[in-house]
């Protein structure tokens, strides 16, 4: 994407969960809460940029000022996101993106097998959303592509991986197993890895609240970019 000068950086943000429907009544998700992704948008704004948060189904309010487009499956929000990559500055993937969906989510509502037989979820993995923004082409690509990790062991390693295949330019590896960190909580701590024209370069941040290690992983992405 061209950096126009003079006007404001456009930060676009996944957020929260997606939902997988198996059938009208039921679906596929994880305990993702948003608030990451929210917080993210807040900071994104008090530096002065331009915000649009995709967000899947949370129980939160929109940061006052972004721009919030809500979505349900992973096919929507990947939908969105392709969408408006090619008009971003910097673009943060933090939705907890279901890995897998229902090979065919059924019209109607399932019946229990007959005397209880276990029953049989064929599942066909997702695009993977931020692969797929970071791999267009340098017109439409971001400047800034900046992905989430959460890892139960070897955060950084793992992390240094992603960065490398998702093609990123930045990293926020959090270490999932640490307790009152991560998932639904307000606190997070994590290590930023990103690319620099000789190589990479990582920050490690100790548990804080979210609002905070938003500010900063806001600051450095906005500091990657060109200009
Ligand atoms: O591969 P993994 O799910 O651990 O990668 C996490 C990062 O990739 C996060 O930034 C998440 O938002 C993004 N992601 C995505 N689409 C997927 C899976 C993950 O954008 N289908």
């Amino acid at each position: 994407a061209t950096v126009r000068p003079g006007s404001a950086r456009h930060v676009v943000i996944t957020a929260g969960p997606t939902r997988e429907a198996i059938d009208p009544v039921r679906y596929l998700s994880n305990h993702s809460s948003g608030k990451m992704g929210f917080a993210l948008a807040a900071a994104a704004l008090d530096q002065g940029a331009r915000v649009t948060l995709v967000s899947g189904p949370v129980a939160l309010a929109t940061p006052p000022g972004a721009q919030r487009i809500d979505v349900v499956s992973a096919a929507d929000m990947h939908r969105e996101a392709l969408r408006l990559a090619p008009e971003a500055d910097v673009f943060i993937g933090c939705a907890a993106v279901s890995d897998y969906r229902a090979a065919e989510a059924a019209e109607h509502k399932l019946k229990k097998t007959a005397g209880g037989a276990p029953l049989t979820l064929s599942l066909v993995k997702n695009p993977d959303i931020i692969a797929d923004v970071a791999g267009l082409t340098p017109a439409r690509r971001p400047s800034v592509v900046t992905g989430f990790a959460a890892e139960t062991r070897e955060v950084r390693r793992y992390a240094e991986d992603k960065l490398a295949r998702k093609a990123l330019d930045m990293i926020v590896a959090n270490d999932v197993s640490a307790e009152g960190l991560g998932f639904g909580s307000d606190d997070n701590a994590a290590w930023l890895l990103w690319r620099t024209p000789s190589g990479s370069a990582s920050d490690h941040q100790p548990p804080q609240p979210k609002t905070q290690l938003a500010r900063v992983v806001i600051q450095r992405a906005l500091a990657l970019l060109p200009g």
